[in-house]
């Protein structure tokens, strides 16, 4: 049995904006091209500035938007075209944990009724089985099991994505998509919310698409890391290589500007604004805010090429920023 439980082809999300009564829609790529491979117990991050297209490749990976292109598969499944049969042990092999952990928890609702309605809905467990697993899922979030007879709202924001942590976690995904589930809390319950999430995993080979806008976040829970870029891949590979050695000028900024990293990319301020995704500039995409670009930049555009064992998307990888290896 291989380990692998998602792969992903190439995935594209282009969606049509509306441009007005008598004008044919616009095109935004949100995600333009991305393809991974994620093993049990592996945690892939996925990088990069607000709009660049992280939430609509965790919407694709945890099947609530189709891909416009590409290929998914899931647990073995063709988690793009699949029979209606597939749907409901699809649906339970990807969970998904989100950011805002007062939105995400219905606040009429018990934890219990919470933790338990998956379980209802996709099993035939009697009711009170159903009532010991959510307990017994509260203690191994580290909170009471008694907890489970309380609102919402009687929590702290740490508390709260706990719990976020325990209905994911209830129907025994195989991955989890947790889209910036540490962002809203204070810095020193991130740690111990990451904590959990590497405690987790390790005990129950979860794999996780880690989305993140922040690299210091990630670099104690990432094994791989995607940067991303307007909807492209810009560098991916192993953590350690790319934290080490970024070798895309977009990455060495990324880095450049999180405290406490040090790596040996040259400091760079990138210059201008985010250019609009309706609107990409033409070749290299980062061509706009690069500082190193040159005419081939703006014209044509780098495909990812494997240098110093990681994939980049620059015509100048491992030239620029950086010490010649
Ligand atoms: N349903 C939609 N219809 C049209 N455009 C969309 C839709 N969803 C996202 N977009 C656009 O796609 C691009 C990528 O958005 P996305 O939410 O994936 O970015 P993100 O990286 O998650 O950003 P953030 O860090 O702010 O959460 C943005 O330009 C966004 O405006
Ligand atoms: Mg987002």
């Amino acid at each position: 049995m291989s380990n692998v439980v998602v792969e992903a082809k190439d995935l594209r999300k282009v969606y049509p904006i509306r441009r007005g009564l008598f004008k044919p829609p616009a095109q935004l790529q949100a995600v333009g091209g991305v393809s991974f491979t994620l093993e049990q117990g592996k945690t892939l991050a996925v990088v990069g500035e607000s709009g660049c297209g992280k939430s609509t490749l965790a919407r694709m990976v945890s099947l609530i938007e189709k891909p416009t292109e590409g290929s998914l598969t899931l647990d073995n499944t063709d988690a793009v075209n699949y029979p209606a049969s597939e749907h409901r042990r699809l649906r339970q092999a990807v969970q998904l944990v989100f950011q805002n952990p007062y939105g995400s928890l219905n606040p009429r609702k018990k934890i219990s009724q919470i933790l338990e309605a998956p379980l209802a809905i996709n099993t035939d467990l009697p009711a009170k089985e159903r009532g010991e697993k959510a307990r017994a899922m509260l203690a191994h979030v580290g909170l009471r099991p008694e907890y489970a007879n309380r609102y919402p709202h009687m929590f702290s924001g740490g508390q709260r994505q706990r719990i976020a942590i325990a209905r994911a976690l209830m129907p025994n995904p195989k991955l989890v998509v947790a889209d910036e589930p540490v962002s809203a809390l204070d810095v020193s319950i991130q740690a111990q919310v990451l904590n959990l999430l590497a405690d987790l995993q390790a005990e129950l080979k979860l794999a996780y698409l880690f989305i993140s806008h922040d690299l210091a976040v990630v670099r104690h829970i990432a094994h791989d890391v995607l940067v991303m870029y307007l909807g492209h891949v810009m560098e991916q590979g192993p953590k350690p290589k790319i934290f080490a050695r970024p070798l895309h000028p977009y990455t060495q900024a990324l880095l450049a500007s999180t405290p406490g990293i040090d790596s040996k990319a040259r400091r760079i301020v990138l210059k201008g604004e985010l250019p609009s995704p309706l609107n990409p500039p033409s070749g290299c995409v980062f061509s706009s805010r690069c500082p190193y670009a040159v005419d081939i930049c703006h014209k044509d555009r780098p495909l990812p090429r494997m240098v110093e064992e990681r994939l980049v998307a620059c015509h100048f990888a491992g030239e620029v920023g950086v010490d010649p290896a």
